[in-house]
């Protein structure tokens, strides 16, 4: 495949892995402020990884192939969100003797919150950016 095909059926995937991270997280905010099982909780944490963790590296690659000018700052920002998942990921697995599910189901909503409030922003501004770039160098 062509290079610049390559990169627009990445470009054409980004909506759609954005739709999925937010739907996912807001069932993972649900199940959390409901207070259902960590094993159910922590089922639904793991199936994100694969969502985020995909677009990232998607994201990623086209602004190193297309040489975007706030690459870096794109790299720490995702770097930042794997910060909370992991710790939302460590906070479940945490003593898991303690049966006390609401102690767990507080921290939890308040890390999911952030979650949340992160993608929305960086959705607006620096994934924004990078769209846009996208699309300008690639002549679409
Ligand atoms: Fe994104
Ligand atoms: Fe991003």
């Amino acid at each position: 495949m062509e290079k610049k095909e390559e990169l627009y059926s990445i470009f054409n995937k980004l909506d759609e892995q954005h739709k999925n991270i937010l739907s996912v997280i807001n069932v993972i905010n649900e199940a959390c402020i409901n207070k259902e099982s960590r094993d159910r909780v922590i089922e639904l944490i793991y199936s994100l990884d694969k969502y985020v963790m995909e677009h990232f590296k998607d994201e990623e690659y086209l602004a190193e192939e297309l040489d975007f000018f706030k690459t870096e700052y794109l790299k720490d920002e995702h770097d930042y969100f794997k910060g909370i998942y992991y710790k939302l990921c460590s906070h479940y697995n945490y003593d898991k003797n303690d049966k006390s599910n609401t102690y767990y189901s507080l921290f939890s909503v308040y890390l999911v919150q952030t979650m949340l409030d992160w993608l929305d922003f960086h959705i607006k501004t620096i994934d924004k950016d990078l769209m846009e770039f996208v699309k300008s160098e690639l002549a679409i």
